[in-house]
């Protein structure tokens, strides 16, 4: 196993009725801007909560941000934080407004000129501060309600790009697996294979001896398989969303990465989908992964061999054989929960591979995944290998 540190602070209050804690969570004299996304807290009555627990709070509000949040929308909250000298970010939404707030937040306190550097220049220029930031998730997917990650969209370039930090960790996340009865099919679908594919992430690597976070990625993607289907069948079964919506946060708080290598390329292509495309994160995600699973094979061979033979009971055949059949499981999964894994069932041709290959070469990327040696060429291959 790999040196690592693990400290993860944010508080979860998980289950039925949690958001009425907000008084016993949010400092008392906190001046506080709630964000929000499009409006569906509005229909399904979680802004009511909110606002009816805060009574007598000083609240501004802050509604409209879109999914994949942009940079132009979450710079006009950050004039509003500066106006009203407020200090405390409340989000009540999905990843894309809780990633949102964690810019507003970082970037209400940046110092530097420019505040698109947070995402540009964030290996040049790590985040120093950031206002406090508690949340109130209403869709499990990104795990972002216990992380410091932060994905943005500059919509004026179709760039996509990500921040982590610990200054942008959430104080604290309430998790009240009812808000998944109000969520669109397609964002459960979503939600899902997101989820399943970043412990994919941080599992389908290269082995170093690493029972531990082995066995609990493996609980999480079986988690996954098993009750996805049902919340898919019958949303308001509150078990059923309660695990995924447990499953979805675990997927992604640190815990299962720590000590081993991690890959992100599917993430980091899919990205490039949604800038160009506008497709949803997690049907990028379906579209990328078999094909870097199939080209990766040999690099991946080990943890490919072991993730058929324990996810999908594979275990007869040559080891092509195996990791042909393991591919060909995880694409039936993604389709059987509703999402489609080629670039034509997204309208999108050829020419994207060449203008996602041009901006990874634009920004000096030479190789991505565990070993970073995904070159360029080969992202082509992949994408080439999921046109239709
Ligand atoms: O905007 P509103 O009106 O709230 O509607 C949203 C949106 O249309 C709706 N929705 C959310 N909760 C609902 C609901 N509708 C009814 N009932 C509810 N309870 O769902 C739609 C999608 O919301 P969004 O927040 O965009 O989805 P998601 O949570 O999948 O977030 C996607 C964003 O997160 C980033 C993605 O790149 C994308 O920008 N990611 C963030 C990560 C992180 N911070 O760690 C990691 C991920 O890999 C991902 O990159
Ligand atoms: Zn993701």
């Amino acid at each position: 196993m790999n040196n690592f540190e693990f400290h993860n602070p944010v508080k979860i209050c998980f289950g039925k009725g949690e958001i009425a804690k907000l008084p016993n969570l949010v400092p008392a004299k906190a001046s506080i801007l709630l964000v929000y996304g499009g409006g569906s807290i509005m229909k399904n009555g979680i802004y009511d909560q909110v606002k009816n627990a805060l009574k007598g709070f000083n609240i501004h509000e802050f509604g409209g941000i879109e999914v994949n949040p942009h940079y132009e929308t979450l710079m006009k909250a950050v004039e509003l934080v500066k106006e009203h000298r407020l200090d405390y970010i409340l989000a009540v939404g999905g990843g894309s407004v809780l990633d949102g707030a964690k810019f507003i937040a970082a970037a209400a306190l940046w110092e530097g000129s420019d505040p698109w550097d947070i995402l540009a220049k964030r290996y040049q220029m790590p985040v120093q501060k950031a206002l406090p930031i508690g949340t109130v998730l209403t869709l499990p997917a990104t795990g972002s309600e216990m992380n410091g990650n932060s994905v943005v969209t500059r919509w004026e370039t179709h760039e996509k790009l990500a921040f982590g930090s610990p200054h942008v960790l959430p104080q604290f996340s309430i998790l009240d697996p009812q808000v998944v009865f109000s969520l669109p099919p397609i964002h459960i679908s979503n939600g899902i294979v997101d989820a399943f594919v970043h412990v994919i992430e941080q599992y389908l690597t290269y082995p170093v001896d690493s029972p531990i976070q082995d066995r609990f990625a493996e609980s999480i993607l079986l988690t996954l398989i098993e009750e996805g289907p049902k919340v898919l069948k019958n949303q308001t079964n509150y078990e059923a969303a309660a695990n995924f919506m447990w499953a979805a946060t675990m997927a992604l708080n640190g815990l299962i990465g720590a000590g081993v290598p991690q890959d992100w390329a599917t993430h980091m292509i899919g990205h490039e989908l949604t800038a160009f495309h506008g497709i949803d994160h997690g049907q990028t995600l379906c579209i990328v992964l078999p094909g870097l699973m199939s080209l990766k094979r040999k690099n991946k061979e080990q943890k490919l061999l072991q993730f058929g033979e324990r996810i999908w009971k594979i275990t007869e055949g040559t080891t092509d054989e195996k990791i042909d059949a393991t591919i060909a499981r995880t694409v039936q999964f993604f389709e059987s929960v509703g999402i489609k894994t080629k670039l034509s069932d997204y309208g999108v041709g050829r020419e994207v591979i060449a203008k996602i290959v041009d901006r990874f070469a634009s920004r000096g990327v030479k190789g991505i995944g565990e070993r970073g040696d995904l070159t360029l060429d080969q992202i082509a291959e992949i994408l080439e290998s999921r046109l239709s």
